[in-house]
């Protein structure tokens, strides 16, 4: 087995496959206000597709894959993708990042069709933000879904929430209360610039900041992650010394970018290997699958974008301006 090293010798274990690109949210950083085109049905990958793509990687050392969309649960019957995924000898971690608003219902289905990682898109803690912000009144049901999540029992299960500055950097102490009294690994991530999102520098809170903030409450304390891991972890402890259930987390793509131990390939809902979440250039497994390639065709077209995956991402207001897809066509 060889595995799937790029031309700066990263070794790539973590599959990210879109499974949609449509949503049943629009929220603002994410997509643009006048929506995008979704895409036909037939340029989507069909299971099979999946199953055989995932299969081909996890051949080749791929141990994680993750579910993203748009809003994964949207696409029909996911429950048969994951089961047939979870099953691939050699994947340890299946996972799905979700927004929630079909999880009250769906929760226990997940886990037992083999999800046992899961984790939950919430932006702030108040009704009407989440209406501006997402444009959907669906506050409760995310909520109900949190809540279902949290009784169902997941291996890992984890919030991340995208600060914005003068839009919810006002409620990282909320939310590090939510990390203290529940069994959850809440995280605080520095949003990014994708097309159409109304990005600007303004915007971006760092890490550091966010930590200043927080231990006016807590005191954090670091915890040893995964060499590839994207996010620092934290424990909390209250100012009676007690230590909360759950942990918080900085994603700081802004501030301190974590490509050097990048381990992450994406497939994207049209059947499109992208190397690296900022880089625009695709390899269309799709179309080659269509026209009868074979494993070995498939195996060379994704060594072949891994070679051609950069080194790091430019600085971020390069990034604003570059033609990457919009992030609900990507999944994260
Ligand atoms: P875990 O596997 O639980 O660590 O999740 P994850 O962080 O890999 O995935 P998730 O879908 O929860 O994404 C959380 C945030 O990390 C999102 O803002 C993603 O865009 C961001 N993220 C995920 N992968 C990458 C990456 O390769 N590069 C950068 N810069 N950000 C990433
Ligand atoms: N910057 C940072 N994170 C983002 N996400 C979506 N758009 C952005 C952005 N511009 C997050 C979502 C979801 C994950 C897949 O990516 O909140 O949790
Ligand atoms: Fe990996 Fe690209 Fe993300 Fe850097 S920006 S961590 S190279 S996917």
């Amino acid at each position: 087995m060889t595995a799937l090293t790029d031309s700066f010798g990263r070794v790539h274990t973590y599959l990210r496959i879109s499974v949609t690109d449509k949503c049943n949210l629009r929220c603002a950083y994410c997509m643009p206000a006048e929506g995008i085109v979704w895409r036909q049905k037939e340029e989507l990958l069909t299971f099979e597709e999946i199953e055989r793509v995932a299969s081909i990687m996890v051949k080749f050392g791929v141990n994680k894959i993750r579910l993203t969309g748009g809003e994964p649960m949207v696409r029909r019957n996911i429950e048969n993708l994951a089961k047939n995924l979870s099953r691939l000898d050699g994947l340890k971690t299946l996972a799905m990042t979700t927004n929630a608003t079909m999880l009250a219902e769906t929760a226990q289905t997940l886990k037992e069709s083999g999800i046992n990682a899961l984790n939950i898109s919430l932006d702030t803690l108040k009704r009407e933000r989440f209406l501006k912000i997402t444009r959907r009144d669906q506050f409760d049901t995310v909520w109900a879904g949190l809540q279902a999540a949290l009784t169902t029992g997941f291996d890992e299960l984890k919030l991340n929430s995208v600060v914005i500055a003068g839009f919810n950097d006002d409620e990282l102490l909320e939310f590090s209360d939510l990390a203290f009294n529940n069994k959850l690994n809440v995280r605080f991530i520095e949003f990014m610039p994708f097309k159409d999102n109304e990005w600007n520098v303004e915007k971006v809170v760092t890490y550091k900041d966010m930590i200043k903030e927080i231990e006016k409450r807590y005191t954090l304390t670091p915890i040893k992650s995964d060499r590839s891991a994207v996010a620092k972890d934290f424990s909390l402890h209250d100012r009676d010394g007690n230590l909360g259930k759950g942990s918080v987390a900085f994603i700081t793509s802004m501030s301190d970018s974590f490509c050097a131990t990048c381990n992450r390939l994406r497939l994207t809902a049209d059947g499109q290997i992208k190397s690296c979440l900022f880089y625009p250039a695709e390899i269309n497994l799709r179309d080659r699958m269509r026209d009868g390639a074979s494993d070995a065709d498939i195996e060379a077209m994704i060594r072949h974008a891994l070679q051609l995956k950069p080194e790091a991402h430019p600085p971020a207001e390069e990034l604003a301006k570059s033609d990457n897809r919009t992030m609900i066509e990507i999944g994260g």
